[in-house]
């Protein structure tokens, strides 16, 4: 993996067909999908280098109220040179964060809202409070649909084709409801978290949704960096 050129990688994860939606998760061994309610004890520097490389590669990145909240995301600023390559490469310098919540139970001053570079978009249902609606659009664009699939839609109508999830289990739950989920792209953190975490799915129980994997590789510290594909969609180019 260190051996990996930055290129290298980008040939490992490349654009999908627009519109497009990747998933990115890193779990345990043993499915667990956080260690004492967060990622952060799974993560590790190989997971951590494919995470940057999948925000760089994005247009909008897509995540649930629930990852934002307890993983009090920050602003979504990329480092200069992932900035420089995404110029290089005819996108803005930097893509849009969208937020899922029906509730709206978000605090504007959230530093992932009001400290984003590009004014993030949340994406709600018909039965969101209008208080609270009226307060983050001081710092957010808000749109309600009628589900995830008209959500992606509109994210498609703003030109944000290609979509990176970073979760969490709720919503991976129901984009898996919906069948909505063109890519999953999951790391396989070398641990035994225990009994108690969740897994990387939640919700509703949904049919299966047959993928292929297209790489399993094994980096730094044993941690497996694998990607897979809807099994019936169109492969993007490189795969
Ligand atoms: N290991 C990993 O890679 C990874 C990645 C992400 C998160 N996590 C972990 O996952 C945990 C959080 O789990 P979570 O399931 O709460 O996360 P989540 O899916 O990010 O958040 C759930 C919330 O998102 C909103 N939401 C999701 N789907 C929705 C839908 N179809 N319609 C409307 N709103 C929807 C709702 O927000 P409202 O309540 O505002 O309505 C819901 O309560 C944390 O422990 C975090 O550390 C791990």
């Amino acid at each position: 993996m260190a051996a990996l050129s930055d290129e290298d990688l980008v040939a490992l994860y490349p654009r999908g067909e627009q519109p497009w939606l990747r998933v990115n998760f890193v779990s345990g061994l043993d499915g667990a999908v956080a260690v004492d309610g967060l990622s952060a004890g799974l993560s590790g520097a190989a997971d951590k280098r494919v995470f940057r490389l999948l925000r760089m590669l994005c247009d909008g990145l897509l995540v649930g109220a629930g990852t934002l909240r307890d993983e009090r995301y920050r602003p979504l600023t990329l480092d200069p040179a992932r900035r420089a390559w995404r110029q290089e490469h005819g996108l803005p310098a930097y893509p849009r964060l969208v937020v899922v919540s029906g509730t709206l139970r978000l605090d504007p001053a959230a530093p992932a809202l009001a400290g984003a570079p590009v004014r993030p978009l949340i994406l709600t249902g018909p039965a969101a409070p209008a208080a609270a609606r009226q307060a983050l659009e001081k710092v957010a664009d808000v749109a309600e649909v009628a589900d995830l699939a008209g959500g992606l839609r509109l994210l498609h109508g703003l030109g944000l084709g290609q979509l990176l999830c970073e979760g969490g289990p709720l919503l991976l739950g129901s984009l898996g409801a919906e069948d909505l989920v063109d890519e999953l792209c999951l790391t396989l953190s070398p641990l035994l978290a225990g009994a108690g975490a969740g897994r990387i799915t939640a919700g509703a129980p949904h049919p299966p949704r047959p993928m292929r994997t297209v790489h399993a590789l094994v980096a730094d510290e044993g941690f497996l960096l694998t990607r897979h594909l809807r099994r019936h969609s169109a492969a993007p180019a490189g795969s």
